[in-house]
Parts: structure tokens; C-alpha cells; sequence
């Protein structure tokens, strides 16, 4: 079976895709001090982009200084961090027309800024940080809603082709759409409509300022795990709601680090050891997709293997094929798959790379064993 979908060039709104490969948000803890973008960072989005992805979205980014989880996290709230970003697009660009997003987030309730407190719709406390975050009057949400609009400015300015929200796995933007998180009353809580005006605010402000050319696509929640949260009813009424707005894709995701204390194996990025732990937010993509109509479905989570991923676009239940540790793990693997080698991607799904990113620059730690392991063979069978 070939992978003529896979590999056949495609578009978001107007943006010319090669491929129907997505290499979705990671945050990869390789910022330099104060968010800027340096050779490590750079050198990991070329190794992508080498490797064959067509749409690279960018880990996580800061659109303002209380937004960010540390000092290595990559930030675009001031002029100063513009050069980086535009070194970054630029070398993405130089690579056989692929095209690179920017994600766009602020940790909300879930922050550990030493500096700030964490903003959020409601002052609904996080016992993974004891924190009870300080709710927003409804003109300081205009004003967040004011930092993504020029934030999607920047982007803009910097060369970017898209920007990706994201408003999924517990952070400030899924904060709102999440009756769990949200129970104000002013515009911005209440109904599904008022919990997501903010989402359709920032898409509204940001058309009304780079017009409809620009592709904003969305990571969003379609189910927080967590009693009263978002079900997966109301994820499907939300994704309408979005679609409907003049959003240029959706990227379902569900869960996150607050989920687990509910109900096991429930991060975003899940553990499995079988192929039938696979595409595990497929289901919901299938319920989805009939309602998208010009919006793309980007499907992401657990993506391994290329024979399923070409049937899922065949069939017609996703635009886009999108995965983080698959590409962690291998760079190359679109190259791989293109070139031949149909074999599943080598990513275990084990989530060491989470661990690691605790504390540092993320890496495949399976990988790293492995061939240390193998670099000792080698050196045991010299010595023979
Ligand atoms: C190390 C790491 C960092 C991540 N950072 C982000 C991020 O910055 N933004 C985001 O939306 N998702 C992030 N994710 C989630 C992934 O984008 C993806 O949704 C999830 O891992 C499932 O896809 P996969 O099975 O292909 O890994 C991260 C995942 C990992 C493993
Ligand atoms: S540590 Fe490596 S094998 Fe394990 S999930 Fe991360 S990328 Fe995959």
C-alpha cells in the first residue's frame, strides 16, 4: 500500500502544505535565558525540517511575561524577541517549502511563575501547586485578549505562516471553556457561547487586524477528565462553535496534569504499549469531522503508524495527521515513511521525555539508552 494521501501537497486556508504531516506543539525547554530563541532551538526545527514534516508548530509560547513557565521558555510579547523568531521562519522556510505555526499559550491556572500569579477566569484552586489563582476582572480578560491580538501581530511580522491557540490540556485558554474552571457571569462565563467568546474574540481581533489570510488554527479541549468538566458532548458543541467562527483548523486534544488526579492515563500524551492504544482521539474525530466544513481536522495523539494514518485521511475523518514524540524520537521519520520504510515509528510511548523536561532540554531518553547501550557493545566486542 502506498501513502499517495500522506505525501500529497494539501492546504490550510491558503497556505500551501507539502504533506499531510503535522509535527504538533512540544515544548522542548531549549529556550535561551528570558525566552529567546537560540542555536539549540534552532537546530532542533531544522532537524525537522530536514526530516521531512510539512506544517512544524512551534512548543508553546509565551505571549506575555506571566505566561511563561520559567525562564527557558520561548517568548513573543516584545520587540526584542523578534529577531529570534525571524531567524527561526527563515531557516524553517529555506527547507522545500515547509511552513511552520506558532503556538500561542498562557498557563493560566496551572502557572508557577515565580513572579506573577496565575490568571485565570475563576479563582478555582490547583492542588498540584496549592495555588489559588486570582480571577480576572472582565476588562483585564480584554486586555489578554488584546496581548494574543498583538502577539498574532508579531507573528505575523516575523514571517510565520499560521498560528496554532492553544486552548487544551488545563492551560488559561481551556481555563475558559471548561465549566469546571469558568464560573463567572459576566460575557466570558456562563452558556458554551460565553465560556468560548473568548477564543472567538481573539480569532475576531486578529482577523480584523491581518485580515483573512492568515491562517489561525486551534488546539482545543474535547474533554478535561475531570468532574464537571468538559465532557465529550460539549467538546463536539465547543469544536462546532469554533468551526462556525471562521477558525482554519482544530487540533483535538484532552486531559492534562490536573486530569490524572481523576483518572489514570489521561495526559494529553498517553501511555500504550499495543497498536491498539493508537490515534486514541480518533473516536472523536469521527463524531467531529462532519460538522468542520472549511475547517481542517488535525488529528493528533498517538500517531505511529503510517499504513493507518494514510487510511484515516482516506476515509475522510482527518485533514492532517499530527504527532510530538514520534518526532522526538526520530526527526526523520516523514523522510522514512516517504522514502519506503513503512515500519512504525520507533517512539515507545513511554513518557520518559516528559520526565526529563521537568528540569531541562527534552530528549528521547529510550533512544539515548539504546544507543549507549549499543556503543558499549561495540566496545566489549573490540575488546575481544
Ligand atoms: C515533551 C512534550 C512537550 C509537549 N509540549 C506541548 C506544547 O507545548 N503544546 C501542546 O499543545 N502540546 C504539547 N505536548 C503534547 C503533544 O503536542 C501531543 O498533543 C501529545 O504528545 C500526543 O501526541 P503524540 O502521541 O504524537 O505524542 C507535549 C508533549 C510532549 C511529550
Ligand atoms: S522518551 Fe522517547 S520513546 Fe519514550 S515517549 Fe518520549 S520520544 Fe517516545
Amino acid at each position: 500500500m502506498g501513502l499517495e494521501t500522506l505525501f500529497s501537497p494539501t492546504k490550510i486556508g491558503n497556505v500551501r502544505i507539502k504533506n499531510h504531516i503535522v509535527r504538533s506543539a512540544t515544548f522542548m525547554f531549549m529556550a535561551e535565558k528570558y525566552g529567546y530563541i537560540g542555536d539549540r532551538l534552532l537546530n532542533m526545527y531544522e532537524n525537522l525540517a530536514t526530516g521531512g514534516t510539512g506544517l512544524i508548530i512551534t512548543g508553546a509560547v509565551a505571549i506575555d511575561p506571566s505566561a511563561a513557565g520559567g525562564p527557558y521558555q520561548v517568548c513573543l510579547y516584545d520587540e526584542s524577541h523578534i529577531s529570534g523568531h525571524n531567524k527561526l521562519v527563515n531557516l524553517i522556510h529555506d527547507y522545500d517549502d515547509t511552513k511552520i505555526a506558532i503556538q500561542f499559550n498562557h498557563l493560566g491556572r496551572l502557572g508557577y511563575h515565580p513572579k506573577y500569579p496565575n490568571f485565570a477566569p475563576s479563582p478555582i484552586p490547583y492542588k498540584g501547586t496549592g495555588i489559588t489563582p486570582q480571577e480576572l476582572t472582565t476588562q483585564e480578560v480584554k486586555q489578554f485578549i488584546k496581548k494574543f491580538i498583538d502577539a498574532g501581530q508579531k507573528a505575523y511580522e516575523c514571517g510565520y505562516d499560521l498560528i496554532q491557540l492553544h486552548a487544551a490540556h488545563g492551560y488559561f485558554l481551556n481555563n475558559f471553556i471548561s465549566p469546571y474552571t469558568n464560573i463567572r457571569s459576566d460575557e466570558f462565563g456562563g452558556s458554551i457561547q460565553g465560556r468560548t467568546k473568548i477564543l472567538v474574540d481573539i480569532h475576531n481581533g486578529i482577523r480584523d487586524e491581518l485580515g483573512s489570510q492568515f491562517p489561525i488554527i486551534i488546539k482545543l479541549q474535547s474533554q478535561d477528565y475531570i468532574p464537571n468538566g468538559i465532557t465529550e458532548a460539549e467538546g463536539i458543541e465547543i469544536a462546532k462553535i469554533i468551526s462556525n467562527a471562521g477558525f482554519d483548523g482544530i487540533e483535538p486534544s484532552g486531559g492534562g496534569r490536573e486530569s490524572m488526579e481523576f483518572m489514570k492515563n489521561t495526559l494529553p500524551s498517553k501511555t500504550f504499549k499495543k497498536p491498539e492504544g493508537e490515534n486514541y482521539f480518533l473516536p472523536f474525530a469521527k463524531e467531529l469531522k462532519p460538522f468542520m466544513k472549511e475547517c481542517a481536522l488535525i488529528l493528533v495523539g498517538g500517531i505511529r503508524n503510517p499504513i493507518s494514518a494514510e487510511n484515516i485521511l482516506k476515509e475522510g475523518n482527518a485533514d492532517f495527521i499530527s504527532m510530538s514524540r514520534p518526532l522526538i524520537h526520530e526527526p526523520e521519520l516523514p523522510s522514512r515513511w516517504e522514502g519506503g520504510d513503512l515500519s512504525p515509528a520507533k517512539c515507545i510511548s513511554c513518557n520518559s521525555c516528559l520526565v526529563v523536561m521537568q528540569k531541562g532540554p527534552v530528549y528521547c531518553v529510550t533512544k539515548k539508552k539504546r544507543e549507549e547501550k549499543q556503543k558499549k557493545e561495540e566496545i566489549d566486542e573490540n575488546k575481544q
